[in-house]
């Protein structure tokens, strides 16, 4: 009895869904190709996302996955005009920076989707999870473990706004001001733990996080892969909810999903030849 109740507890602390009010139709987005639309919906310090986020590395590292899907990365938040960044996440404004961070990875010109991954990964692997993710510190030593450089990669100027040599003027700049005034106070109420964000990181932040609202979805981590298969709905949908894989058919382990996709694309192909 009173394991189950801790039990309860603990799932119940471990859910990241955000509180429902309505739900919207799925949006009409543009195709790409035959390729198979595989989508995953998180937040980024939500352990459940990190569960999901770890079979998808999987996924993506089989060889040739990648050229079969359109992998759409989704972060879950509401919009909100009252927010200083425009919307509010379930585990915070640190949240909310931490998705843009991520956000600027998968949207880097330079950096593949598998790197990409890698750094998530690495920002997910301390046992401390979720602590640091959104902060600076996080990010930078992550990009510098899968040796990309914060700044040749477009990575640094995404997130804080500021070229390599803008941000050396400026730490030169804080220095003379602390040397000569003392320790600077800093009267923003923005504190340390809310660092600020470039412009394209806020862009990125707000379009990502709108889409995802407007297509209803709640919970994270939600894996939805369309099906031209399956007649119900036209998509697989498979979610983590406090560390419980939920409504997944076609099962959860990474072999599971790559099985899937490549059903899925084959079925594409043969629609597309059988058309002409
Ligand atoms: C992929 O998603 C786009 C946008 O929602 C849609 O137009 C397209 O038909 C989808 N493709 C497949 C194969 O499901
Ligand atoms: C919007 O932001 C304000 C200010 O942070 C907050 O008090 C309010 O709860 C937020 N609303 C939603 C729906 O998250």
């Amino acid at each position: 009895m009173l394991l189950s109740l801790l039990a309860m507890q603990l799932l119940a602390s471990t859910v990241c869904s955000s509180p429902t009010t309505y739900q919207r139709p799925f949006g009409v987005e543009q195709s790409t190709g035959d390729r198979v639309n595989v989508s995953l919906y998180v937040m980024s310090r939500c352990p459940d996302a990190r569960l999901c986020e770890n079979v998808f590395e999987s996924v993506i590292q089989q060889d040739g996955i990648l050229d079969k899907i359109n992998l759409n990365i989704g972060y879950i938040g509401t919009p909100n005009k009252s927010e200083s960044l425009g919307v509010s996440c379930k585990h915070g404004s640190l949240e909310c920076i931490g998705n843009a961070h991520q956000l600027c990875l998968l949207n880097s010109d330079t950096v593949s989707i598998k790197k990409a991954y890698d750094i998530i990964q690495c920002q997910n692997y301390p046992s401390s999870f979720p602590k640091e993710i959104g902060t600076l510190q996080s990010i930078k030593e992550c990009v510098r473990a899968e040796r990309l450089d914060w700044y040749e990669s477009g990575i640094g100027h995404c997130i804080e706004g500021k070229t390599k040599e803008e941000n050396r003027r400026w730490d030169e700049m804080e220095m003379d001001f602390s040397f000569s005034r003392g320790p600077v106070v800093d009267d923003d109420d923005d504190d340390e733990s809310t660092p600020k964000l470039g412009k394209r990181a806020k862009r990125l932040l707000l379009e990502n996080i709108k889409q995802v609202y407007d297509k209803g979805i709640k919970t994270s981590c939600t894996i939805d892969i369309d099906s031209t298969i399956i007649s119900h709905q036209g998509r697989r949908r498979c979610i983590v909810d406090g560390g419980v894989w939920k409504g997944c058919d076609d099962g959860h382990t990474p072999q599971d999903f790559v099985r899937v996709i490549e059903d899925e694309y084959e079925n594409l192909k043969s629609q597309h030849n059988g058309n002409r």
